[in-house]
């Protein structure tokens, strides 16, 4: 590990666990200060001990707009604005098309594609006044290219945010700030294995180049290079990390 962030600040949301745990720890040894965030405040204080390298946590949910507000008044009193976003907290649901109803709709647009907005125009309206070049990284997924079964509104909400991503790309770059999207594969993250996606793996696995379980870590190293100086001329784009699985 480098220390190619050393002095940044790093907003990971939903790191109490998985991918964004990862994504966190990853960060923190790569120099970040690092903001551990989640609707789920004891697991990201717990996150945040364990990851150590001086991880702080603070509690939001990201799909409600006063949270988010207080979230960023905090990161603006602690540390002026962040230098990095990693959109990464989302709801991963398993539910059979006949089960979708405008409430479970309503709930996975509200938390995955609008808790995004929320995370991303706070950040950059925060960075645009410190005068920050920031990044922003958003995990959508790669079931947006493979528009796989008992996700529809994750689908859906993931398209969104790989259009939210190319819009602020294009808004933002004359102030210095990029805005990338990374769609994994399968990945053995907490949720997932609570999930009856845990049963999925041989079938995925099947279908990818590379042979093998994905693991948080092939989602945190490459946030990483999204997040460094080594990333500077990329913006605008999604980046598929998924073994292979879909290639395009
Ligand atoms: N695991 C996979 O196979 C996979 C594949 C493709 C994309 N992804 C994406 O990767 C990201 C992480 O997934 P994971 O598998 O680690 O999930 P996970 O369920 O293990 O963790 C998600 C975290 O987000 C938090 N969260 C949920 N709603 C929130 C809210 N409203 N506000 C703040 N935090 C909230 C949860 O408390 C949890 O800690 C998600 O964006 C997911 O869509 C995962």
């Amino acid at each position: 590990m480098s220390a190619r962030l050393s002095g940044r600040t790093a907003l990971v949301t939903g790191a109490a666990q998985g991918i964004g745990k990862a994504i966190a720890a990853r960060l923190a040894a790569d120099g970040a200060n690092v903001i551990v965030s989640d609707v789920n405040a004891d697991g990201a204080k717990a996150a945040a001990a364990s990851i150590g390298s001086g991880a702080i946590a603070i509690a939001a949910d990201i799909s409600d707009a006063a949270a988010v507000s207080a979230l960023f008044a905090e990161i603006s009193e602690r540390f002026g604005a962040c230098d990095v976003v990693v959109n990464n907290a989302s709801i991963v649901p398993f539910i059979a098309w006949d089960d979708v109803d405008l409430a479970h709709w309503q709930k996975i647009i509200d938390v995955n594609l609008t808790g995004t907005f929320l995370v991303s125009k706070a950040a950059t309206d925060q960075m645009r006044a410190k005068g920050r070049a920031g990044r922003i990284v958003s995990i959508a997924s790669n079931t947006f290219f493979a528009g796989t079964p008992n996700m529809a509104a994750y689908v859906a909400a993931k398209g969104g945010v790989i259009g939210l991503t190319r819009a602020m790309a294009t808004e933002l770059g004359k102030y210095g700030i990029t805005a990338n999207a990374i769609t994994p594969g399968l990945i053995e993250s907490d949720g997932v294995k609570d999930s009856p996606h845990n049963n999925a793996f041989d079938f995925v696995e099947m279908l990818q180049a590379v042979k093998g379980r994905g693991q948080p870590e092939h989602i945190a190293d490459v946030v990483a290079f999204l997040a460094s100086d080594d990333a500077r001329w990329i913006t605008g784009q999604t980046i598929n990390v998924d073994a292979g699985m879909v290639r395009y």
